[in-house]
């Protein structure tokens, strides 16, 4: 069956789409806990246009991840319509996101992610022409504004008008970056100006926040992106107190540990051991962040070169004493 919208049961609780986070290996572990739809990290459709082999493998996924949605980021409608079908051509994932809500300077200096918003014609040309390159469901990641937080309210309509099947609005302007908190009584002004389903975003990190968010918005689901960092547990933990009203995923410190492990060997699998130990630093410091003594652990977990000193750092926190390395 073709992947839609539409036919997702609410709320939906999907993981937002976060550049050198989201990726294959991330996503796998979210999923294995019970994520039901993930958002990989955006890639750049001049890239891939380009011919660029490394950004159009940023693509790739396994079959586990499913139902997944790719984002892609760029300024041209062609450019963007002929990525998009070169995406799907290659790798078929379930839908396109289309990323108009990225606030970053080195993006939106050329007029791409959150810079779209200033520029609404191209922005519906985008979403005309990417809609009409794929037969999948394309959707668009949007703010409240540039730097009104009205400007979605009109904007919204227009680019479903032009195809989009799905929004998501993050509840800040592009001025307002990551300061202020995510404005979910605005977004759900934004949710009743479209009829197509839209999903809430920005500040809902704990499983409480999703309940709170969709109850403000009325929105009809929610994307997660900080508060799954060394969480990937963190949508099934929403989906379970959104639908019983409590959480019955409860994260021991060896199940932490088992967790960080087989991400580990997820992403040694992609990437060999050398580049994951590297490449699973920044989760590491997620997955200890705020945690009690933490501070010398993650200190160590940041250096790791390979599995054996992953496990023997774990070990410290797990049993309290440094074991001997264990062959990788
Ligand atoms: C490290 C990082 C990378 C991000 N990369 C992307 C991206 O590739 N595409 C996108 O649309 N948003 C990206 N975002 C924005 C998030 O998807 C999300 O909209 C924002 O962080 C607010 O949600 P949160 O409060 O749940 O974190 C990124 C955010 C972070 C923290």
């Amino acid at each position: 069956m073709p992947f839609s919208w539409n036919d997702q049961p609410r709320p939906i609780v999907a993981l937002s789409p976060m550049a050198d986070m989201t990726d294959s290996p991330f996503c796998r572990v979210a999923k294995r806990f019970g994520a039901k739809i993930v958002f990989r990290e955006m890639v750049s459709a001049e890239a891939i246009v380009r011919g660029s082999a490394k950004t159009l493998r940023m693509a790739a996924f396994h079959p586990e991840e499913r139902p997944m949605v790719q984002q892609i980021f760029g300024k041209d409608p062609s450019v963007m319509a002929e990525a998009a079908r070169i995406v799907h051509e290659t790798h078929q994932p379930d839908a396109i996101d289309i990323n108009m809500g990225c606030p970053v300077y080195k993006i939106t200096s050329d007029f791409n992610g959150a810079a779209l918003m200033k520029e609404p014609e191209r922005a519906e040309e985008i979403v005309r022409q990417v809609a009409a390159s794929v037969p999948v469901p394309v959707s668009v990641k949007i703010r409240l504004g540039w730097s009104d937080p009205d400007e979605a309210k009109d904007f919204a309509p227009r680019l479903e008008q032009a195809g989009a099947a799905l929004l998501t609005v993050h509840g800040r302007t592009k001025a307002q970056g990551y300061s202020g908190v995510s404005d979910w009584a605005r977004i759900g002004e934004v949710a009743k100006r479209v009829h197509i389903p839209l999903l809430a975003n920005g500040d809902i990190h704990r499983p409480e926040q999703a309940v709170e968010a969709l109850r403000i918005s009325g929105a009809d689901g929610v994307l997660v992106a900080r508060g799954a960092l060394g969480n990937p547990w963190r949508m099934a933990q929403m989906e379970e107190i959104l639908r019983s009203g409590e959480v019955r995923t409860v994260i021991d410190e060896a199940t932490r540990r088992r967790t960080i492990l087989e991400h580990f060997d997820l992403m040694a699998e992609e990437h060999g051991e050398a580049q994951a130990a590297v490449l699973m630093r920044k989760h590491l410091a997620w997955y200890y962040k705020g945690a009690h003594g933490a501070k010398e652990l993650r200190g160590r977990l940041v250096r790791i070169a390979s599995r054996a000193e992953l496990v023997a750092a774990l070990d410290l926190v797990y049993f309290g004493q440094e074991s001997s390395p264990v062959p990788a």
